[in-house]
């Protein structure tokens, strides 16, 4: 993620202030009248000692008592109310900006593209989105508090204490400006701290979501200690960090302290003698004193402020960092922009590359609309690519794709996207009931249309094996439900969106057979009518297809019908008598000269695997769902390595 840029404090402030804070000036500059209001009361205090000494105490002026508690009284009243009503005020506004902050950045991140996310850790996103913006949002409501209450209050103090004396103002703030130079130095200190502290806080989320995702290898390949370790490491830089964070961030308080008690040893000795001489009264000492140390804590308090910006400013320059990072893919000028009517799909000398490592190497192909087109290959030809250059998540570097003969460059990224559905192996299902995870969101679906649906796409056979029937949660990523049901799901959801394009990328791969021939059923339905790419390791799948294109690196190797490419005796008819053996994997070994003898080690392995997680015993951590899943990634890949 680009977080090369180091913003100036003035910048940070600026962005915040013009793109969140100053929708609420109105509340704001109401919540400052009332910290204006709440501030001064403290200078109201400390005027009123003096009236209380000199005619109370001293004077014994009975009738002077009443003014002086009624108006202590009224000023703590003032103040109690004014306090309630600025901090909820900038609570609101404060929660409100950060609250558009998130969304903002979530909308920013959803647009950015595959290239960006596929160099990105969900974890790290999730820390910027949350964590930046939860630290932001409770400092600088701190921040305006203290910046906004205790400047007044510190002001009024001030003056109280310059009516009295001003020499004595003077004598007691002497040891001020020598606080200047050191706290400087303790916010460029901080600053560092804090931007270091936000990127452990962020590997530390990565870590997490990391480890909750992958849960089950982690267990099978017994790297919980590893794991531990890591995450161990990670929170004892966090801790360590966080110390000399705050040890910086307490020096500032702390060197307020010395100059106060600096400030308080001078004017007692100035002033004292000046007393006893009877040259100023003993009142006028009291409200003195009291004034200045009433002063103390918000001083403490203002010398924090500059600390709490620097914590803020890490986040803040990571915050506008991410919001600065641009995708890469862009619509294009609007003139240009065209609407397909008719759904061939067409590859013209399409060259693709991820960063320096070709991919698609002038692949060109025609789908024609309404038909099936089968895509095969071996694992990294580029079969995915090739879909995910038709959906623009990445753009090839020359050649062009196009759609009804308008090149998918010159069509809206919102419009193009809406001619595909896209099944794959893994549905992605949300944790919520499986009705929602069909409909997600749409209210406007009649209930024919639903059953019509559920029937199609074979949902209806499973729904009374669930406990709560469509209102059964299906659990974190579907993990209540079969493979094989989580792609009817999928195809549900694509029956409903009922685009002219599909794009099934090895939609029954990791299915056995029974779930395989449901979910097979319920995609014929689906493609019926639609102009179909379907990305396949089981050749059995495709017989049907109208066209055949075999892939190899980047490369059309051989293209046809079933048929035609049987007869051909090439690559195809050689792969496909391979899986039609009984015992493949065995007949792949003896007779794939091709394979890698890396290749075959790695299946041996995994056959071995895959009959080691057969016993149960073998993995006594593992439920039998679990273990079924596992030992369907294995044969999976396992496919995948004899291809
Ligand atoms: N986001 C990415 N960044 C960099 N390289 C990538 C990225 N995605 C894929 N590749 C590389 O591009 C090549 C083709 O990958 P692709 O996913 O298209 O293969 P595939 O034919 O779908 O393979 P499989 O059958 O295993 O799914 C691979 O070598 C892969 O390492
Ligand atoms: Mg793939």
């Amino acid at each position: 993620m680009n977080n090369k840029t180091k913003y100036k404090s003035f910048t940070l402030f600026k962005r915040l202030w013009t793109g969140y804070l100053r929708n609420h000036i109105f509340l704001l500059l109401v919540a400052m009248v009332f910290m204006v209001i709440e501030g001064s009361t403290l200078g109201g205090l400390s005027y009123m000692l003096q009236p209380m000494f000199d005619l109370v105490m001293v004077k014994g002026d009975a009738g002077a008592i009443w003014f002086v508690a009624t108006a202590i009284l009224m000023l703590f009243v003032v103040r109690g109310i004014t306090g309630i009503i600025h901090r909820t005020l900038l609570t609101k506004v404060s929660y409100e900006a950060s609250t558009q902050i998130q969304v903002d950045l979530l909308n920013h991140t959803l647009h950015l593209d595959n290239s960006f996310h596929s160099k990105t850790s969900p974890g790290a996103l999730i820390e910027r989105v949350q964590g930046d913006v939860i630290s932001i949002q409770h400092l600088w409501n701190t921040i305006l508090v203290n910046a906004g209450r205790d400047s007044i209050a510190l002001l009024s103090l001030l003056g109280v204490a310059i009516s009295i004396d001003w020499m004595w103002t003077l004598v007691t703030v002497m040891g001020a400006p020598v606080l200047l130079l050191p706290s400087l130095a303790v916010q460029r200190y901080v600053r560092r701290k804090s931007g270091y502290l936000r990127e452990i806080a962020s590997d530390r989320t990565l870590r997490l979501d990391e480890i909750f995702h992958g849960i089950i290898p982690i267990k099978l390949n017994r790297m919980e200690p590893y794991q531990l370790s890591r995450f161990s490491k990670l929170s004892q830089d966090w801790v360590k960090s966080t110390i000399k964070t705050v040890a910086g961030q307490a020096s500032i308080p702390a060197l307020v302290d010395l100059a106060v008690g600096f400030g308080f040893f001078s004017v007692l000795l100035y002033g004292g003698p000046q007393i006893i001489s009877g040259e100023k009264s003993i009142g006028e000492f009291m409200s003195f004193f009291t004034a200045m140390a009433l002063a103390f804590q918000p001083m403490r308090r203002l010398g924090n402020v500059a600390s709490n910006w620097e914590i803020m400013a890490a986040s803040l320059n990571r915050i506008f960092n991410l919001f600065d990072t641009v995708p890469d893919i862009q619509d294009t000028i609007s003139t240009k922009i065209k609407v397909p009517k008719n759904f061939d799909v067409s590859f013209d000398n399409v060259h693709l590359s991820y960063d320096s490592s070709p991919v698609l190497n002038g692949l060109s192909f025609n789908a024609p609309h309404g038909k099936t087109t089968a895509i095969v290959g071996e694992s990294g030809a580029g079969k995915s690519t090739l879909f995910n250059a038709l959906t623009r998540l990445v753009d090839p570097k020359s050649g062009s794709i196009n759609i009804d003969g308008i090149n998918t460059k010159n069509i809206s990224l919102e419009n193009l996207r809406s001619l595909f559905s896209v099944v794959s192996q893994d549905a992605l299902l949300f944790d919520e009931t499986l009705i929602e995870n069909i409909l997600l969101g749409n209210k406007n679906i009649s209930k024919e249309k639903i059953k019509q649906v559920l029937d199609d796409a074979n949902v209806t056979k499973f729904i009374s094996t669930l406990s709560n029937g469509l209102e059964t949660k299906v659990g974190p990523r579907g993990s209540n439900l079969s493979g094989g049901q989580r792609q009817r799901v999928a195809i549900a959801r694509a029956l409903l969106r009922d685009t002219p394009i599909l794009l099934l990328d090895e939609a029954t791969s990791a299915l056995d057979a029974e779930s395989e021939k449901f979910v097979q059923e319920a995609l014929e339905k689906l493609s019926k009518g639609r102009t179909t790419l379907v990305i396949a390791h089981r050749l059995s799948t495709i017989h049907d297809a109208d066209q055949i294109i075999v892939l190899s690196k980047g490369r059309i190797a051989e293209i046809g019908t079933h048929e035609n490419l049987i007869n051909q005796k090439g690559l195809y008819s050689n792969l496909y008598s391979l899986q039609s053996k009984p015992n493949k994997e065995v007949d792949v070994l003896s007779n794939n000269s091709t394979l890698s003898s890396n290749s075959t080690k790695s299946l041996l392995k995994l056959k071995g695997q895959s009959s080691l997680v057969e016993n149960e015993h073998n993995y006594p951590s593992l439920n039998s769902k679990q273990l079924n899943w596992l030992q369907r990634g294995l044969i999976a890949i396992a496919r995948k390595l004899t291809f």
